[in-house]
């Protein structure tokens, strides 16, 4: 069977997938010719996302669900630069990511990094594994990313049930980023129906519907936007908006 971990590997050039999944990344270039841009563009998207929440907003421990197979650079090395003490914690439930999340642990000695092998589904089984609760301390704030993987959460009632349970244990200064695929896209739409017809439900959803997954916390300007669009540095500014199919936005809990 294709999995999108390795589905998403395979598009970003890397050597982690099979047959199936090289034949179910065929079709979905196919229906969807610009996904491999859009995909550079989600991974630069979050590592500014967590520079800035590391720079402006002083953000020092990191959750991160849905990671995927290790790219360089990872979240860790670019929120370690800014401040070396920074803990980040990796969740995602294929087995292949488990395989490579050595790569992912590679944290300097001033900070800490975990992994953890667990579905989004299961907030509680995330928030209260040992190596969350050995490696954060959710007394102090958390941000929470959520990039490229809240497509695959069809249900509007049980994304907001994950995204609420996850949020609510944490302090306030603790944010929260998203990216997923935007409906505003008919590139991006043919995609998801692709992940579909796979046996891979996958959703794209509304401008309005990414806002509403932020309810009950402050969403940052510019708001939901195409993720090249999110304080965008020159490369992205240079990228072409019908190429890109994901839209997000970082949010800030506040009380
Ligand atoms: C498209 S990739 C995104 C990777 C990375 N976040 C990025 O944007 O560069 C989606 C990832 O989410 C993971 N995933 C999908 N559904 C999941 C779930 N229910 N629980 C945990 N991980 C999941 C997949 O295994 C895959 O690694």
């Amino acid at each position: 069977m294709p999995h999108s971990a390795r589905i998403y590997d395979y598009l970003l050039g890397g050597k982690d997938n099979f047959a199936a999944d090289r034949a179910a990344a065929a079709s979905i270039v196919e229906a969807s010719p610009s996904l491999p841009v859009s995909m550079r563009a989600n991974r630069r998207y979050v590592l500014r996302a967590a520079r800035y929440l590391a720079e402006e907003r002083g953000i020092r421990q990191f959750l991160d669900i849905g990671t995927g197979i290790p790219t360089s650079p990872n979240l860790h090395e670019v929120v370690q630069q800014v401040a070396p003490q920074s803990r980040v914690v990796y969740v995602d439930n294929d087995p292949i990511v488990l395989l490579h999340a050595r790569a992912l642990l590679t944290t300097v000695l001033e900070g800490a990094t975990a992994y953890i092998d667990a579905d989004l589904r299961n907030v509680r089984a995330i928030l209260s594994a040992d190596e969350l609760t050995g490696t954060l301390d959710l007394t102090q704030p958390v941000a929470v990313s959520l990039i490229a993987i809240v497509q695959f959460v069809v249900d509007e009632d049980e994304v907001h049930r994950i995204i609420d349970a996850l949020m609510a244990p944490l302090p306030a200064g603790s944010a929260l980023a998203i990216s997923t695929v935007t409906a505003h896209n008919p590139q991006a739409v043919g995609a998801a129906q692709e992940y579909t017809a796979r046996g891979i439900p996958a959703k794209a959803r509304t401008d309005d519907e990414v806002r509403a997954l932020f309810r009950g916390l402050d969403l940052l300007e510019p708001g939901v936007t195409l993720v090249h669009r999110w304080r965008p540095d020159d490369e992205d500014a240079a990228v072409d908006d019908t190429h890109v199919q994901m839209s997000g936005g970082v949010a800030i809990k506040t009380g």
